[in-house]
């Protein structure tokens, strides 16, 4: 069972190196995305110095040529990818009105149509193995909607859908498609909107009734348990790791 190769997207920091590193230190070989290249490497090294089975690639997700060059090194490195997770995402804040074409574009671009990419790319896989898991990660943003966010809300709720409809395609062969959605996650990204004075922790730590910031580790067990024979029968579902933040 642990040889099921995973890939995670977005795995040089935060939620996304969180699950690359619960998958690689449960002994799956991983393969971890992400176009920051030094980080990544840095990080990959690390795990590997502990034992673990990982290689790295940078690969940006919206970039269909680069996820398929990557995937046949990953086939070829590590073997058939059986194990998806398209964590790669940007959280710009911007209002609607502001909006440019453009920064809808890439919004889009990489938080929904790279993880068409990332899953379409390793989707004979699975079904030539008649096994597969598909763990997408979305937001609470993608349910409930995020203030200045509309394009990344609109991506997250793509994601949602692009899952469920998934879901029903790839349930008669062996292959699960599920969505972890976080809603307040500990990561660069929320200490990048800290700082920029666009996300007053403060104030909303009181909205969530588990009542601290989420951490990639907590993401990251939701993900290893969606992958896990233990969830077979569980499909087209949003797996809400919030804190009770959104019932
Ligand atoms: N942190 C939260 O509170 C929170 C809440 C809900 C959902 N999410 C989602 O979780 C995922 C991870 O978020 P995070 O907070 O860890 O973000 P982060 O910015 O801390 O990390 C994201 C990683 O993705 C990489 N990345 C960005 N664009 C990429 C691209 N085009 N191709 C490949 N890699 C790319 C970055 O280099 C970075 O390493 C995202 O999809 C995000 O929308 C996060």
């Amino acid at each position: 069972m642990k040889d099921r190769v995973v890939v995670v997207t977005g795995a040089a920091g935060g939620i996304g190196l969180g699950i690359a590193q619960r998958f690689a230190r449960d002994g799956y070989p991983t393969a971890m995305l992400d176009v920051q290249e030094d980080l990544l490497e840095q990080e990959a090294e690390g795990l590997r110095s502990g034992g673990a089975k990982v290689l790295a690639r940078k690969v940006d997700v919206s970039d269909r040529a680069k996820v398929d060059e990557a995937y046949a090194d990953i086939r070829r490195e590590l073997g058939p990818i059986a194990i998806v997770v398209p964590n790669a995402g940007i959280a710009p804040m911007v209002p609607f009105v502001d909006m440019s074409i453009a920064q809808w574009h890439q919004v889009l671009d990489i938080n929904l149509t790279g993880v068409f990419h990332t899953i379409q790319a390793g989707v004979r896989d699975m079904l030539d193995a008649q096994w597969g898991r598909v763990v997408t990660i979305s937001s609470h943003a993608g349910q409930s909607g995020g203030m200045h966010m509309s394009h990344y809300s609109a991506s997250k709720g793509g994601v949602i859908s692009l899952t469920k409809g998934l879901a029903r395609e790839l349930a008669a062969h062996g292959t699960t498609v599920n969505t972890v959605a976080p809603s307040v996650c500990e990561t660069p990204q929320m200490h990048r909107a800290m700082d920029a004075g666009l996300f007053p922790l403060e104030a909303i730590l009181p909205m969530i009734p588990i009542p601290r910031a989420g951490q990639p580790d907590d993401i990251a067990a939701a993900c290893a348990f969606l992958a896990s024979d233990d969830a077979s029968y569980i499909t087209g579902q949003v797996l809400g790791v919030n804190g009770g933040m959104y019932i």
